[in-house]
Formats: structure tokens, C-alpha cells, sequence
């Protein structure tokens, strides 16, 4: 791999410093999270919860908790890989103006990685639908344990987003929780599908963009338009798009250089080169 063409236009690239990062699922398969779309770029798992669903009805959101409070522990669990400690790395010699994930999984952080935008929030939080209070998933999954002592479902396949499959009579049998303060209904703090992600955090994301000196993919493949806009907008400013993903994406015709190889490995790569291109060339 070390003498592949395309990996060594990208060390130069991101040797050149401004690099603004845009993550997503694939970053974070190597940890063991599974993405929703995979190389062959269809999805590949049951439909991810929408936002109209989940406030529509008490069942949907029984379905989602239930689901959920199993398929959080496993997101808790999973540990940063190669590829978030790569990311790190070159963050920490300063080659890198700007971290924007689309993940909810917080691995970027756990890897030690400072100001990450978290574009669809966290699902390390949770937020109250009436007050508005943010409060920790942990004491959140604290309630939930207490709230459903007997219950229990083991073998339950995971799903992305911290979603696990469970059977009807499970699902029915699992007690919500509400709001400690206001008895409203609790979400976790993450943009579902069918909700938009705060313009604040949009434009500051659009700005970070404007001034890369690259914009670099990392395992995204830019269905979503919340993500693939950045990538049109860093088009529309003449700023060079790099991908590395397996598999295609919404935004190859955009982009100057693909690389169609495993992150962990890929970054790894990328960032023992540009120790060595920096130390050739300070
Ligand atoms: N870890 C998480 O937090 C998580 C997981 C699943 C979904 N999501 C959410 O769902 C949406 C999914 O969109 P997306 O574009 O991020 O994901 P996606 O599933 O649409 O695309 C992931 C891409 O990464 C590639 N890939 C997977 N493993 C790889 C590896 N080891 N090396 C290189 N490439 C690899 C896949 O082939 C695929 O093309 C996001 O908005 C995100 O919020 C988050
Ligand atoms: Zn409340």
C-alpha cells in the first residue's frame, strides 16, 4: 500500500496542513460499530428510526428505547481504532483546521481528538422534547435498568446507531421513562432522519469548509445530504475533495483523489508518510 499513487498525493495533500476531516459509519466499523450501508452501498439493515415516527406515537418510542437500551451498552463499549487515533495524531501536529463527524458514537473524542463537530449530536446525551434539559445517557440507562429489573433480551443482533433487534413481546414489555424535571418526553440528543441539524452548526461546518486546504472523506458514502453538502459547498469553493472509503460515493465526481482502501490501515499509512514528508521538508 505504502507504494500506492493515490496515497502518496494524499500524504502530500495532507502534509500541506488545512485539512478539514468530515467522518462517518465507516470510520467506526473497525471498532465494531456496524455501518448502515456497507460497500455495496445499499442499506443493509432495518429502516433507522425517523423523527415523525418517534414523536408520533408511545409505542414507537417503547420500540426505540427498548431497542436502544440494549444497543447503547455495545456503542459504550466499542473503543477507538486505528483510524480515530490516526485522525488524532495528525490534529495533534496541527495539519488538521477542523474534525466534522457524522457519527453519534463519540470515538473521535475517546481517541483524544479536541473540538470535534458532532454534525447529528451524540448519543452519549439526551434531551427532554418540553424543557429542552440535556442529560447523560448513562443516568438515563441507570433509569432505565431500574425502571425494568427483570427485564432482559439477551442475543440481540446490533444494529448501527446503537439500535438493537428485538421481538414484538420484548419491545411491549419494556417501561419507558420521562423527563426527571418535567415529565416530558426524553430523545436522545441525535438528528434522526426527517429532522434537520441546527443551522449554527451548519454554518460553522460550511465555514470550516471554505477555508480547507483540503476536504477530506473518511468512510462516508455521502448518501445523506447532511454530510454530502459539505462536499458540494467544498466543490462550489474550488476546495479539493479527497475520499477514502471502500466502495463508492455520492461525491467521487467531486473529488480530486479516491482512495478505495480499509481506514485503519490506510490512515496509519498516512500518517507515518507525512512524518516522514515533514521531516524531509519542514
Ligand atoms: N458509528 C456511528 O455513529 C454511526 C453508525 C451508523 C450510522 N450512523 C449515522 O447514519 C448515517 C450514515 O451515513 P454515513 O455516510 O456515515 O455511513 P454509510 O453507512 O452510508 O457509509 C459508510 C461507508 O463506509 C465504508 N466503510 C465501512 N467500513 C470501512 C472501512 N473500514 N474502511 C473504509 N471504508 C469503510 C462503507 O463501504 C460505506 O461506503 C450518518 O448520518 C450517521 O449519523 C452513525
Ligand atoms: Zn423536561
Amino acid at each position: 500500500m505504502y507504494g500506492d499513487p493515490a496515497l502518496a498525493k494524499l500524504t502530500d495533500r495532507i502534509a500541506d496542513g488545512g485539512v478539514v476531516i468530515l467522518s462517518g459509519a465507516g470510520l467506526s466499523t473497525e471498532s465494531g460499530i456496524p455501518d448502515y450501508r456497507g460497500e455495496t452501498g445499499r442499506r443493509r439493515r432495518a429502516e433507522p428510526m425517523t423523527y415523525q415516527t418517534f414523536i408520533g406515537s408511545v409505542a414507537a418510542r417503547r420500540r426505540y428505547w427498548a431497542r436502544s437500551h440494549l444497543g447503547w451498552r455495545h456503542v459504550a463499549r466499542a473503543a477507538p481504532n486505528a483510524g480515530h487515533r490516526a485522525v488524532t495524531e495528525l490534529q495533534r501536529r496541527g495539519l488538521i483546521s477542523g474534525i466534522i463527524t457524522q457519527n453519534v458514537d463519540g470515538l473521535h473524542q475517546a481517541a483524544g481528538a479536541q473540538d470535534v463537530i458532532e454534525l447529528h449530536g451524540s448519543l452519549d446525551r439526551v434531551t427532554c422534547l418540553a424543557c429542552g434539559r440535556r442529560s447523560s445517557r448513562a443516568l438515563l440507562d441507570q433509569r432505565l435498568r431500574e425502571a425494568n429489573p427483570r427485564w432482559d433480551a439477551q442475543d440481540a443482533a446490533i444494529n448501527p446507531d446503537g439500535d438493537a433487534v428485538l421481538a414484538d413481546d420484548q419491545v411491549e414489555a419494556f417501561h419507558l421513562v420521562d423527563c426527571r424535571d418535567c415529565g416530558g418526553v426524553l430523545k436522545p440528543d441525535v438528528i434522526f432522519f426527517g429532522e434537520n441539524v441546527p443551522r449554527p452548526r451548519v454554518e460553522e461546518c460550511y465555514a470550516l469548509t471554505e477555508r480547507a486546504g483540503t476536504l477530506l472523506i473518511l468512510g462516508s458514502s455521502l448518501t445523506v445530504m447532511s454530510g454530502y453538502r459539505f462536499v458540494r459547498h467544498a466543490a462550489e469553493h474550488a476546495v479539493p475533495v479527497a475520499i477514502v472509503n471502500q466502495g463508492s460515493t455520492r461525491g467521487d465526481a467531486h473529488a480530486v483523489l479516491t482512495l478505495d482502501t480499509p481506514l485503519g490501515s490506510t490512515l496509519t499509512a498516512l500518517t507515518a508518510l507525512t512524518a516522514r514528508t515533514s521531516a524531509i521538508d519542514p
